[in-house]
């Protein structure tokens, strides 16, 4: 053991030669997993503890123990030494502790493993990210419902291939943007409970020779189980690919709105203004007022998609127990809901922010939206679909030939066309009475989109 490196390293036993230079900074990764501090800590006492509680450790060395790490704690508090020179966060507690507990400081690894150690400081971070995350997509949903809220009055043109399809209230087309979210937090949800099972008494692979309670530890820790099998358990980084898919989404869902945002508020829609406080200007064109807000956000769902790509090919093909390749996996995840934290705040902002501009819909909506409510009219007076859908186009074409709106065509240009046309066919000309229409659950009548927001109020709660 030669090199000043090795000095403080925790395994330096069976080694001749210090460690090349060339190796030292791949080795470390104190850097990326220092911010685990605070969890290595909390382990390191419920194992100190459950040590005591298996008599491997008396009275006087636990209170040694914890008394020490309130020490580190207290020096860690104050910052991470930058000139550290400890492989990771796990080496540099563990030096620190000697420093402030002194010899007793050896006794608190028996039976552990950096391999449980690491995989059991990751869930503890991971629950409490997972948890943020979900406040903060709660966060994005009642800005969301907010909007929805004010938006149930406003008929927007709907689309499908991005042409104008159906008229749809912009309440429902907000909405639209809900509930993915809704399944997103689903997602994490479900992440953050398959991250609440505790590897802690694994063992480097093989399990703890020591009786100690891992219930015992799990209860103290905030885990629900236990894991079964100790070769598993320091190698099982399912929820964490549960999260890191569950961002990939949320990063997809957000590109989505934020799609639409760039759009709706660009000159050609101009649907609606994104707050100046989310957008920018142009350093050279002075009329400028970019939505960066939104292809900010888009621009995110690549990292969120490559962070999970990342993980499932860092999993993929290693041999059973703890790899040294794991080391990898913190930053994908570090990563992921660092920008989820930047994102999702924003994306609330932004959306707390947006003004529709109903003249602009009013312009934007086209008559063809009304086809289908035209087809229907003729479907309610016994004509087959197929048949009024072809009747319908007839009299779209017609109109463009004739340079005039549908709504303008004489009646008996309608009845030239089909006989079941009456004087009220002009009712179906009403924004209102098309969106009325669709009183199904799920559609976009006022009935139907109340009670849809109904339901989001209470997952928005
Ligand atoms: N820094 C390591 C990691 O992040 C800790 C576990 C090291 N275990 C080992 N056997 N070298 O995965």
């Amino acid at each position: 053991m030669t090199s000043k490196e090795q000095e403080g390293a925790l395994w330096g036993g069976r080694f001749k030669e210090g460690m090349d230079p060339a190796m030292v900074p791949l080795n470390l990764s104190l850097a990326e997993d220092q911010r685990l501090w605070r969890h290595d800590l909390q382990g390191s006492r419920a194992w100190a503890r459950a040590l005591a509680r298996a008599e491997v450790l008396d009275d006087d060395e636990l209170q040694g123990l914890l008394e020490g790490l309130d020490r580190v704690e207290a020096r860690l508090a104050r910052g991470i030494p930058e000139d550290a020179p400890d492989e990771d966060i796990h080496s540099l507690v563990e030096r620190l502790l000697g420093e402030e507990a002194g010899e007793v400081a050896g006794k608190l690894h028996t039976g552990r493993s950096r391999n449980d150690q690491v995989a059991t400081d990751m869930r503890l971070w991971g629950m409490e990210a997972l948890d943020q995350v979900e406040d903060r997509l709660t966060g994005v949903l009642q800005a969301l419902l907010a909007m929805a809220e004010r938006s149930v009055e406003l008929v927007i043109p709907g689309y499908t291939h991005l042409q104008q399809g159906q008229p749809v209230r912009a309440a429902h087309w907000t909405l639209s943007h809900f509930w993915p979210l809704v399944r997103d937090r689903d997602r994490i949800r479900q992440a953050r409970r398959a991250a609440a099972v505790l590897p802690l008494g694994s063992g480097a692979l093989a399990g703890c020779p020591f009786p100690v309670d891992r219930e015992y530890l799990a209860r103290e820790l905030g885990f629900r189980e236990v894991s079964d099998n100790s070769m598993d358990a320091v190698s099982d980084r399912d929820w964490m690919a549960d999260g890191l898919y569950a961002g990939a989404m949320i990063g997809i869902h957000l590109s989505r709105l934020g799609e639409d945002l760039v759009l709706f508020a660009s000159r050609e829609f101009g649907l609606l203004r994104v707050p100046d406080g989310f957008s920018t200007g142009s350093s050279l064109m002075p009329q400028k007022r970019n939505p960066d807000v939104a292809e900010l956000i888009r621009g995110k769902a690549g990292r969120f998609s490559g962070n999970l790509v990342a993980l499932l090919t860092l999993l993929k093909g290693l041999p059973t127990g703890y790899n040294r390749d794991l080391q990898e996996d913190k930053r994908l995840l570090f990563d992921t809901v660092d920008q989820l934290e930047l994102v999702l705040p924003a994306v609330a902002g932004t959306l707390k922010g947006c003004r529709w501009r109903p003249e602009r819909a009013r312009e934007l909506l086209s008559e063809e939206l009304l086809a289908t409510d035209l087809a229907d009219y003729l479907v309610r007076r016994g004509v087959p679909f197929r048949t009024s859908h072809e009747v319908v186009g007839r009299l779209v074409s017609l109109a463009e030939d004739e340079g005039m709106p549908l709504s303008r065509l004489p009646l008996e240009r309608y009845r030239e066309v089909h006989p079941a046309f009456e004087a009220d066919v002009k009712e179906v000309f009403r924004w209102e009475a098309s969106v009325e229409s669709r009183a199904a659950r799920g559609g976009t009548a006022r009935s139907a989109v109340e009670a849809q927001l109904e339901k989001a109020r209470r997952q928005a709660g």
